[in-house]
């Protein structure tokens, strides 16, 4: 029986070809390419700027020094997240402020942000978790009022929309993800949208050194080197090219998924709305995940446990109770989601699935 992964990349002859390109170019840096890819994301998303970066964390903590996020001011990030959100704050030099999720959408809820705010509160990072997103017209609205910056963290929501309008291009600065298991990947990669040139010009000279130009030796402030490579960019670029097939794949999987497992009483799939939602891993809640999660593994079939509810790890302790981030915690779980798997692949992981709960 072959090996079924929880998430594999795909990769093809057009990316190869893209890097061949480069290679023979004889420049492999930041330039042409990576130009390209950025100018393709910018026109995706309907952004002014993108700009590529080494990773999805870099670039949420380059977001935050953008905007003027440092030593001393808070940011609030929802506690059910990748560990990379809360940890970007930090990179930045601020304190990530922790806040409960809406179990319906495992997003920040917006009626409930009030509780976290307090003099030093500067910013708050909206996670769009496997797509879905919070009511963004309510969370924007929210921190205008509390003159907050919006940072999203986009990460795992390229090509989702809310309301028509693709996740990421809602705040002040949008965040995004390549890496191996997003829905198309630069091996490991970064991009920030925005639509306002001072905070693009800062991202600019924040990942060069804060170099006036790139000609330059003049650095008017500190900066670091997160810049990108031309050989990622040729991967991306390549990937683009495929972007909306698989957006349009992952939506076919996660409806199949729920057609061949809805009945089963002992599981449950959150409310999506595919027509905006493109879910880049099939999510699942069920009583005990650890063990249909062993049972599939002597069929060599692959799922992931959820997120720990970041309070629960030890970098966060006692940081206060957050009962819907610990359900999701510890009921989710992550079923085969690599964007090649066929129907009949899906068709037979579901009835195994099914079997362990003794159903037909
Ligand atoms: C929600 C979220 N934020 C940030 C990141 C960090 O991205 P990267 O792995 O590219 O650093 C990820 C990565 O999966 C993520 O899922």
């Amino acid at each position: 029986m072959r090996d079924i992964r929880q998430m594999e990349p795909w990769l093809g002859k057009e990316e190869e070809d893209e890097i061949i390109k480069v290679l023979k170019s004889g420049w492999i840096t930041e330039a042409v390419e990576t130009k390209k890819l950025e100018s393709e994301i910018a026109h995706f998303v309907g952004s002014t700027y993108a700009s590529l970066v080494t990773n999805g964390t870099v670039s949420l903590a380059v977001a935050l020094m953008a905007v003027g996020i440092a030593r001393g001011d808070e940011v609030i990030v929802p506690d059910f997240t990748m560990v990379a959100t809360p940890n970007a704050v930090y990179l930045a030099g601020a304190e990530p402020v922790l806040a409960d999720i809406d179990r319906s959408t495992l997003c920040l809820d917006p009626n409930a942000l009030d509780r976290h705010l307090t003099r030093k509160t500067k910013a708050i990072i909206p996670v769009a978790l496997n797509g879905r997103a919070p009511d963004m017209r309510k969370l924007m609205l929210w921190a205008r009022r509390h003159n907050l910056f919006v940072i999203e963290d986009a990460a795992q929501a390229f090509g989702s929309t809310f309301g028509g309008k693709y996740l990421g291009t809602y705040g002040d600065i949008g965040s995004f993800s390549f890496s191996t298991p997003k829905v198309i990947t630069t091996g490991q990669g970064g991009a920030l949208v925005t639509d306002d040139k001072r905070y693009y010009e800062r991202i600019i000279r924040l990942k060069d050194f804060g170099r006036i130009n790139r000609n330059s030796q003049e650095h008017d402030e500190i900066g670091f080197n997160f810049k990108f490579t031309d050989i990622q960019a040729a991967i991306g670029v390549a990937q683009m090219g495929k972007l909306s097939v698989r957006l349009k794949r992952k939506k076919e999987m996660y409806a199949l998924y729920r057609k061949e497992l809805e009945a089963v009483g002992d599981i449950r799939f959150l409310e999506t709305d595919l027509r905006e939602v493109a879910p880049w891993f099939i999510d699942i809640f069920v009583p005990d995940p650890v063990s249909l999660k062993k049972y599939l593994q002597k069929f060599h079939i692959g799922t992931r446990e959820f997120y720990p509810a970041i309070h629960t790890t030890p970098p966060y302790k006692n940081r206060g109770a957050f009962p819907n981030s610990l359900w999701a915690a510890r009921h989710g779980l992550w079923l085969p989601s690599s964007s090649f798997l066929s129907d009949s692949d899906i068709i037979m992981i579901c009835r195994k699935i099914r079997t362990f709960y003794g159903r037909p």
